[in-house]
């Protein structure tokens, strides 16, 4: 069994004390929500309040970045270890928005995945092609790279995998269930390969355009177990009820 895996990606947004005061909010209303692992990344600057905030409760804290190195003279970045001292579980890496604009590439994202699990941080490792790649009929050929090079000499465990197409991310366009579906089958194959029968229990989570209004539909598929959410995660009340999605 799976367990389902919801986590919100704040990316830049909320001060710490907007991070405080939706989590004020927000533990209770799903203090009660026993079957699915809740997650938040809130910006670095609210990381340490948000450890305090969840502490004792059924939410864990995640990342949206970190850097491969242990430490030294790397002005700016932040070390696995330092987020596990901080209270992370998770880091996300390879989010499509870190490979546009800041030029992340497989071998960084490989080294920051080795570098996070080695520091037991477990990885939200994100995939997922551009809209010119689908209608061009590349999306598996970029999978499939995607895959096996941010993978690359990496064990299986602590691995959860974000399909996140690129032009559903942030638009208001979401893939559709059978478009989620599929991909994920391919992830799933994809990572049988790599991994043999430890695919079966990879969590492959769904991220892009994720709302209240679909999010049911997109859990009801067979490999979706979870969904990585952006801007529906902003808001307490449609947070909570991605959180609490209906199994169809
Ligand atoms: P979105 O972002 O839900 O706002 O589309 C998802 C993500 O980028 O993780």
């Amino acid at each position: 069994m799976r367990k389902p895996f919801i986590a919100a990606n704040w990316k830049m947004n909320k001060t710490v004390s907007e991070t405080g005061e939706f989590l004020k909010e927000f533990i209770p209303v799903v203090k009660d929500v026993a079957a699915v692992e809740i997650v938040m990344a809130p910006p670095f600057t609210s990381l340490m309040t948000a450890a305090k905030s969840i502490k004792g409760t059924n939410i864990r804290l995640a990342s949206q970045n970190v850097f491969y190195e242990e430490k030294g003279a790397f002005t700016g970045e932040i070390s696995p270890a330092m987020l596990v001292d901080c209270g992370c579980t998770y880091v996300i890496v390879g989010h499509s928005e870190r490979r546009q604009y800041f030029k992340e590439t497989d071998e960084i994202i490989n080294k920051k995945i080795r570098a996070s699990k080695k520091n037991g941080l477990g990885v939200v490792f994100c995939v997922g092609e551009s809209l010119e790649d689908r209608e061009s009929g590349k999306t598996f050929d970029i999978l499939n790279r995607e895959i096996e090079n941010g993978l690359k000499d990496t064990a299986a465990d602590n691995i959860v995998v974000a399909y996140e197409p690129i032009w559903a991310i942030g638009t208001g366009r979401t893939a559709a269930p059978e478009q989620a579906q599929e991909a994920h089958a391919y992830i799933r194959d994809r990572i049988s390969v790599l991994y043999g029968n430890k695919a079966d229990e990879f969590r492959i989570i769904y991220g892009g355009s994720v709302t209240p209004e679909n999010v049911d539909s997109l859990m009801a598929c067979s490999d979706v177990d979870g969904a990585l959410v952006g801007g529906a995660s902003l808001k307490v009340e449609s947070f909570t009820r991605i959180v609490k999605f209906k199994k169809g």
